[in-house]
């Protein structure tokens, strides 16, 4: 989107220049002084200033190192009164990255204005193809979040396992590979074990491994999973489905660092880091019998709670320039930004999905763009944000129900089992649901 700052004290002027950054389609901001100017920058993210040399309280080109000091990654043009060659040179040295001359045709006034902005775009997303590891790939500005990058910090420190929590798409995976990537910058691999689709009677086998003759099928020794990531992380994802049976074989490897095949009748000793992560309430299923408190003790030592989307409200544009960036990069787009009552309606949206909701609506929005800008009106023709069934008091319970499941489909881009998880259903039942439901999206 991008902030323009005019600083100027011609009332006509800053008047006239307002309008004409306002129609490019960036935000403006005016300042009749320096002082004000400094103001500004200090409440306010600036991308460009337009300064002029010959300011009421002070000379413009003594000014440029001061706004730097505020910000300093803002750029300055100055606004020359006369065709100054000498102090245009002097506002170079200190920093400013271009001038004009007044008085000045508007399409020269444009060009600068587009140039460096487009840049600065451009600057970013170079900026953005390095943050693929680590912290870096966290995206954040909420106060909850930085907490988190904190907590990723700590517990690269240390050994001890650590349990993600959080609803589905809030990026559990990704703190997971965060904690790793922090803590092994070289060698030891990241293991993902999917606890919730592997098969009961494989996830055992798919673990730990097996020797020969354990099973008809063993016809030779077989490593599992954990053994492949030793020296480096398990990451096992929806721990709360893995079978009761296999939780105190996990609960000794986390306690004695040892574990056998299946089929095995030695121990085998095993260096890996544990993460676990859940969307589920693991106390019910504590209560139910389905989970072991002695486990959940065990690994709960350096507990990651994530908040969902709706309550990091700092991160939705932010998250949302990035997905825009990234998407209008991958597709070879070129779009500026959100308009402001796009951004209003994302502020305002619940988010069930989360950030992959968020991120994949991002990703929709960029490849059937034509403006080059996302508009409300873009978002009003996505599913995830129309609808709005559940503010309707003239519709039968099942129409409801019908449209909030189709919703939720989308948000979560037709996956199943991640929307009978928002929708608090088996897939089972969500199955049945759409079997006797038309629905437009399945
Ligand atoms: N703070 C963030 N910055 C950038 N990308 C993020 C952030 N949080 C999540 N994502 C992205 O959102 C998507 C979902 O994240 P992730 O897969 O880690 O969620 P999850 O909590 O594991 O979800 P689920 O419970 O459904 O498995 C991924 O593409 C991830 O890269
Ligand atoms: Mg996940």
């Amino acid at each position: 989107m991008g902030a323009v700052l005019i600083v100027d004290d011609m009332e006509d002027l800053r008047y006239s220049l307002a309008h004409v950054i306002k129609k490019e389609g960036y935000s403006v901001l005016t300042a009749s002084t320096g002082e004000e100017a400094a103001d500004i920058m200090r409440s306010n993210i600036v991308d460009l200033i337009f300064l002029d040399i010959g300011l009421p309280d002070g000379n413009g080109i003594q000014l440029i190192g001061s706004l730097k000091n505020i910000a300093a990654d803002v750029d300055i043009v100055m606004l020359t009164g006369t065709n100054d060659a000498k102090s245009a040179v002097i506002s170079m040295r200190e920093g400013a990255v271009d001038y004009i001359v007044k008085p000045f045709e508007i399409v020269e006034f444009k060009a600068i204005l587009h140039r460096i902005m487009q840049s600065r775009i451009i600057a970013k997303k170079a900026l953005l193809d390095h943050q693929d590891k680590g912290l870096d790939t966290i995206i954040c500005s909420s106060r909850a979040m930085l907490a988190v990058k904190e907590k990723i910090l700590s517990a690269s420190e240390v050994h001890a396992p650590v349990l993600i929590t959080g609803e589905t798409g809030t990026g559990k995976e990704l703190v997971a590979r965060a904690i790793h990537d922090v803590q092994q910058p070289k060698g030891g691999i990241f293991v993902k074990v999917d606890c919730g689709t592997l098969a009961a009677n494989l996830i055992e086998s798919e673990l730990f491994g097996y020797e020969k003759g354990a099973f008809t099928d063993a016809r030779a020794d077989k490593k599992g999973l954990v053994e492949i990531a030793d020296g480096g992380t398990l990451f096992l994802d929806e721990i709360g489905n893995l079978p009761v049976s296999l939780q105190s074989k996990l609960l000794r490897l986390i306690e004695d660092s040892v574990f056998r095949r299946v089929g095995g009748l030695t121990d085998i000793a095993i260096n890996v880091r544990i993460i676990a992560a859940t969307n589920s309430n693991l106390d019910r299923e504590i209560r139910q019998g389905n989970f072991r408190g002695d486990l959940y003790y065990r690994l709960n030592i350096i507990p990651i709670a994530l908040p969902p989307l709706r309550d990091r409200e700092n991160d939705i544009l932010l998250l949302a320039d990035y997905f825009l960036h990234r998407f209008a990069r991958e597709f070879k787009r070129t779009i500026h930004g959100f308009t402001a009552a796009a951004s209003a309606a994302l502020l305002k949206h619940a988010w069930p999905g989360n950030i992959r909701e968020l991120r994949n609506m991002v990703e929709r929005e960029v490849i059937f763009c034509k403006s080059g800008w996302i508009s409300l009106s873009g978002l009003h023709q996505d599913a995830v944000f129309t609808g709005g069934a559940e503010n309707r008091l003239d519709l039968p319970l099942k129409e409801i129900e019908k449209r909030y499941i189709s919703k939720v489909l989308k948000a979560v881009n037709n996956n199943k089992s991640q929307a009978a998880k928002i929708l608090g259903i088996s897939r089972t039942t969500l199955r049945e649901k759409l079997q006797i439901d038309q629905f437009p999206i399945s």
